[in-house]
């Protein structure tokens, strides 16, 4: 009997060893980053990204503005391509996206993400600071987002991007409400031709509205 209580105490005390083991195992894996998880054209390309994504989640964004699949979308102010790889899957191969910025540092890092996940459909656009030079009459939205309060001058610059949407076409500027007012936004954006069709303000505990701008045919 005494043998046996051995016996067991010591099968218990190799168990708890396995266990430890383990979870040492476990641990260091994780740091060396063995789990981690598989990226996709859709992660973000680090933390900030990330955080962004979070304050302005880019399904819900999308969804609000109305973007579907076939259409042809540019973004001004593009940046790294954040949002813009969000946009090219979302249109797919038979819409199209351009990417423009001031930036050509920005837009050579831009294309290279876009090269690596096979996104042939969308194409940079190097503007000047008021001459966003996309084509004209082209496209269905024009999308903004955390770019607007950069503009030094938005009211020359947007007024240079109206030719370049079709009829129909709307602008939509996802903004920092403590970056713009709603009011100054409004006003600049009349100024440039455009009439306020309607604001989202589901992000609104995020600090962020969305204007979805349309021609204004009066002007
Ligand atoms: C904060 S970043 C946002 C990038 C991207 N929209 C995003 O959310 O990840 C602002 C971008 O606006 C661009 N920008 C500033 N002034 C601009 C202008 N006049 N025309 C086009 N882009 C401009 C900057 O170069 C920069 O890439």
């Amino acid at each position: 009997m005494e043998n046996y209580g051995y016996e067991e105490e010591a099968s218990m005390y190799r168990k708890s060893l396995i266990i430890v083991i383990l979870l040492i195992f476990f641990f260091v894996s994780a740091e060396a980053g063995i789990f981690r998880v598989q990226q996709n054209v859709l992660t973000p390309e680090n933390a900030n990204e990330a955080r962004l994504n979070r304050l302005q989640p880019p399904d819900q964004v999308m969804d609000a503005i109305g973007i579907e699949p076939g259409m042809v979308v540019a973004e001004i102010g593009a940046g790294h391509g954040r949002y813009v790889v969000q946009i090219a899957v979302r249109v797919g191969e038979n819409g199209k996206v351009y990417a423009e910025d001031i930036d050509a540092a920005a837009l050579q890092h831009l294309e290279q993400r876009c090269a690596k996940w096979g996104l042939e459909h969308v194409e940079t656009i190097l503007g000047d600071v008021t001459k966003p030079k996309l084509p004209e009459d082209k496209l269905d939205v024009i999308f903004i987002i955390s770019a607007y309060h950069h503009f030094s001058d938005p009211v020359a610059l947007m007024k240079n991007a109206r030719p370049s949407l079709k009829p129909d076409g709307i602008v939509a500027i996802g903004e920092w409400l403590n970056a713009t007012s709603p009011e100054q936004i409004e006003t600049e954006m009349k100024a440039a031709g455009y009439k306020l069709d309607r604001t989202e303000t589901f992000l609104e505990k995020n600090n962020l509205y969305i204007y979805i701008f349309r021609i204004d045919q009066s002007r």
